[in-house]
């Protein structure tokens, strides 16, 4: 297995939000976290990023335990994190946002060309202020900076949260495509997770910071499925 979380507790100050998060991705895997707001699904990719300290539990990536690195070296050692708020800088280009994220390295240039390369949405607008993106392509560009750094692990919160359909669709296929290049991806949904359930081999349940229960993707698409958990969840 890449990369692991088991017995993870962590939150704010004295408030903890997780408790006891347990979590597998094997390389090439793409895994959905879903759970209602206030779950907890932000607070454990916060932490897996080192931006906040796990108390409890391991956190392995390759074998070694990054549980208790800064962001900087989460990021180093090949994971990859688009948060859900405020993960692009409005007041730069396209082109200096991902230059900026490129400076650590030596090949910075051709990180940036490979990304646009990828992302032609992207480089159509590379002179335009990411403030002046839609949605769909702030994403693009958040998911693109994450990119740049090449990692074995994306972490990707709510990476389409109000997105149109279509939008949707295009996010969950390059998704895919990354996977299939051997990427890990962690994706947490709250609303409309059907298309990435279709892209996904499992799904965990995040509920009151815990990890209640984990699936077979598809077997959340069965007719009604869904509805009957997201259902039960409120009647709690
Ligand atoms: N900076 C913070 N300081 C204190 N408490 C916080 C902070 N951020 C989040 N929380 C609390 O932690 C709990 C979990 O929040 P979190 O953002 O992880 O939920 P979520 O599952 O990502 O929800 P959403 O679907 O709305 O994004 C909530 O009760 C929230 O109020
Ligand atoms: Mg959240």
């Amino acid at each position: 297995m890449l990369f692991e979380v088991a017995g993870v507790s962590s939150g704010y100050g004295k408030v903890t939000v997780l408790h006891g998060v347990d979590l597998k991705v094997d390389r090439g895997e793409i895994v959905v976290v879903l759970g209602p707001n206030g779950a907890g699904k932000s607070t454990l990719m916060k932490t897996i990023a080192g931006h906040l300290p796990a108390e409890a539990g391991s956190i392995t990536f390759g074998g070694s335990n990054i549980a208790r690195l800064p962001p900087q070296q989460v990021s180093r050692c090949g994971v990859g994190y688009v948060p859900q708020d405020n993960n692009v800088f409005r007041e730069l280009s396209v082109r200096d946002n991902l230059r900026i994220v490129s400076l650590a390295f030596p090949d910075a240039k051709q990180r940036v060309d490979k990304v646009l390369e990828r992302f032609p949405i992207l480089a159509e607008r590379a002179a335009q202020r990411a403030s002046t993106l839609s949605g769909g392509e702030r994403q693009t560009l958040a998911v693109s900076s994450a990119l740049i750094a090449q990692p074995e692990l994306l972490l990707l919160d709510e990476p389409t949260a109000g997105l149109a359909p279509l939008f949707i669709g295009q996010m969950v296929e390059w998704v895919s495509e990354l996977a299939a290049e051997g990427i890990a991806v962690v994706w947490v949904v709250e609303q409309s997770p059907e298309k990435i359930l279709e892209a996904s081999s499992r799904t965990y349940l995040l509920e009151g910071g815990r990890t209640t229960s984990e699936f077979d993707s598809k077997e959340l698409l069965e007719p009604g499925r869904l509805q009957e958990l997201l259902l039960e969840d409120r009647d709690r």
